[in-house]
């Protein structure tokens, strides 16, 4: 196991009703900007819940962010907090509200070129408190301090993070999902899946803690992710899911470890030219890359086989090749389609991809650096 220091500063409310501790999170004397999607939060009741809890406490509103949240937009949302001198931000929606909210919280206060935040990594030195409430479990920006960025003017999607950016408390009630439509259920269920994937799948380094954790985090998504998407409103299976989004990337099961995000860039290029839903960018790209990386994957393959598919005889080749297919037909089972083709999107988009990351500077990634240009060529040609 490597070195690691482990600090979680995030407080989670987790359960019914639990919107309540707003009140008791953010300071009585504060300036609210509250961030939201596109008005979902006001059919389903959270909306009220949240204004609730906020009582007299000034409350400046900025709704309209999209799904792959867009700098313009959030730039938007960062002239109301300046305007407003807006001292505390409270997102209320899905990864893309939260993810946009760390994105303001950081700009509000930077003095430079705000797009450098996210495209240079800017160093940060301040950022406005944020507290959010999830209606989507999945992407895990609940209790971590990344956000994907998405430009669509030039475009481009960028993933970054700064400690300053975990959310100081998040409020994770179960019933504020059940009016999720099935599609975004799904979603959120494969997202986390490969979150623990991505930091899992590498190869092993004796950290029996971390492996276990995550092979119980696939083995409850596997369990419940598809009850819950065939019973909405069944709140137990849905706070399974709910909580075991969070640990698959509360930075916890990823300490210590190689870590292979390979699926996740390659997924946000395919975002950023053709719009397809980032859960589904996934499903397309890793049972291809798994394959395509069979070789320097191999132990933990056969680990993942064993422990999480109960594929433990036979030859160890083909073990690998079902535990891969089966990887394909959970996505598939979801409702997440696994081919390039699905969407429409032309093969010749493999080697498009690859310039766009090579133009980024990003030439070896994965756990090994192995992952160059061409091997992220030949993983989506294998996922046409
Ligand atoms: O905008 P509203 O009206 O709220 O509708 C949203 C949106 O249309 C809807 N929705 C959310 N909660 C709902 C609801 N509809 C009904 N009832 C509810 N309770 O769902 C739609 C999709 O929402 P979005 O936030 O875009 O989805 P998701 O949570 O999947 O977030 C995706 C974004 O997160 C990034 C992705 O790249 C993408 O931009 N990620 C962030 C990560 C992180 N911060 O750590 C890691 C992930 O890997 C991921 O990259
Ligand atoms: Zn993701």
């Amino acid at each position: 196991m490597d070195n690691f220091t482990f600090q979680h500063p995030t407080s989670l409310h987790f359960g019914r009703g639990q919107i309540s501790a707003i009140d008791r999170e953010i300071p009585a004397n504060a300036r609210v900007l509250l961030l939201a999607g596109g008005g979902s939060i006001k059919q389903n009741g959270v909306y009220e819940q949240v204004r609730q809890a906020l009582g007299s406490r000034p409350c400046f509103e900025f709704f309209g962010i999209e799904a792959n949240p867009d700098y313009d937009t959030l730039m938007r949302a960062v002239d109301v907090g300046r305007r407003e001198k807006a001292d505390w931000i409270l997102a209320v929606g899905g990864g893309s509200v939260l993810d946009g909210a760390k994105f303001v919280a950081a700009a509000i206060p930077f003095a430079g070129d705000t797009w450098d935040i996210v495209a240079k990594r800017a160093p940060l030195t301040q950022a406005i408190p944020l507290g959010t409430v999830l209606t989507l479990p999945g992407t895990g920006s609940e209790a971590n301090n990344g956000a994907v960025i998405s430009r669509r003017s030039i475009k481009q999607k960028i993933p970054f993070s700064h400690p300053l950016l975990y959310p100081r408390f998040s409020v994770l009630d179960p019933e504020t999902t059940f009016s999720l439509p099935p599609r975004q259920v799904a979603n959120g269920v494969a997202d986390a899946f490969t979150h623990v994937i991505e930091q899992y799948l590498t190869y092993p380094v004796d950290a029996a803690i971390q492996d276990r954790f995550a092979e119980s985090v696939m083995q409850v998504l596997i369990e419940e992710g598809p009850k819950t998407l065939a019973q909405p409103r069944d709140y137990a299976s849905r706070a399974n899911f709910m909580w075991a989004a969070t640990w698959a990337l509360n930075n916890a099961i990823g300490v210590g470890v190689p870590q292979d995000w390979a699926s996740h860039l390659i997924g946000h290029e395919l975002t950023a030219l053709h719009e397809i839903d980032h859960a589904r960018t996934l499903a397309v790209v890793l049972p291809s890359l798994l394959q395509v990386q069979r070789g320097p994957k191999r132990e933990k393959l056969l680990q993942y086989a064993a422990r999480v598919w109960n594929l433990r005889d036979g030859p160890e080749e083909k073990r690998i090749d079902t535990a891969i297919l089966r990887t394909r037909e959970f996505y598939e089972a979801l409702g997440l389609r696994t081919r390039l083709a699905d969407y429409n999107v032309k093969p010749d988009t493999a080697a498009e991809v690859a310039r766009r990351l090579k133009a980024r500077g990003l030439v070896k990634f994965g756990e090994r650096d192995d992952i160059t240009p061409e091997v992220v060529e030949k993983i989506l040609r294998l996922a046409a």
